[in-house]
């Protein structure tokens, strides 16, 4: 019941594989130094490229790629296979069309159950201004619904 947004985080690996998976644990930490978070399932794929990556990206997802948000949640495909993408810090992809960009730096791991907690310093961030932004609820997805309405100019 906590709505998100939804984030696809992606890396490079050392022998130049793409790696990426959709995450809604992304948050903010810390703004001196821009520190983030996020929290990955020791069973994940992705978790060996992960552990070892000195760069990642956060693509913060735009309505309009929720088909990206469910290949890269989805098991045994080829997450990558039409996907645009441009080499952003360290290598590690920035996916075009997204809401907002956080390249970052691998700073810190903290072990938390059955997840580990990544915290990274962001090194570069742009946005797309009116963008709709993809969102997650109770299992499903969603786009906003403004609840109030716009602000009017007095002068006009
Ligand atoms: C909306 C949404 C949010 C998710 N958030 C996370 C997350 O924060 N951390 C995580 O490890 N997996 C998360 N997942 C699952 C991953 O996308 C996962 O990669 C996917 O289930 C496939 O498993 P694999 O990583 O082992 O290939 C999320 C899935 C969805 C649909």
């Amino acid at each position: 019941m906590f709505g998100t947004g939804v984030t696809i985080i992606t890396t490079r690996s050392g022998d130049g594989t793409l790696r990426g998976l959709t995450a809604n644990s992304f948050n903010s930490v810390s703004l001196s130094p821009a520190l983030i978070l996020w929290s990955l399932a020791r069973t994940s794929s992705s978790y060996e490229a992960f552990a070892q990556a000195t760069h990642y990206t956060i693509n913060v997802l735009a309505a309009d790629q929720l088909q990206l948000a469910q290949r890269f949640a989805t098991r045994g495909i080829d997450r990558w296979a039409g996907v645009a993408h441009e080499a952003g810090a360290g290598g590690a992809p920035v996916l075009p069309g997204s809401a907002a960009v956080f390249e970052c730096a691998h700073r810190a791991v903290h072990e938390a159950g059955d997840h580990v907690i990544f915290i990274g310093e962001v090194l570069a961030c742009s946005h797309t201004p009116d963008t709709p932004p993809l969102l997650f609820h109770g299992g499903q997805f969603y786009t906003e619904l403004p609840l109030a309405p716009a602000v009017t100019d007095p002068l006009a």
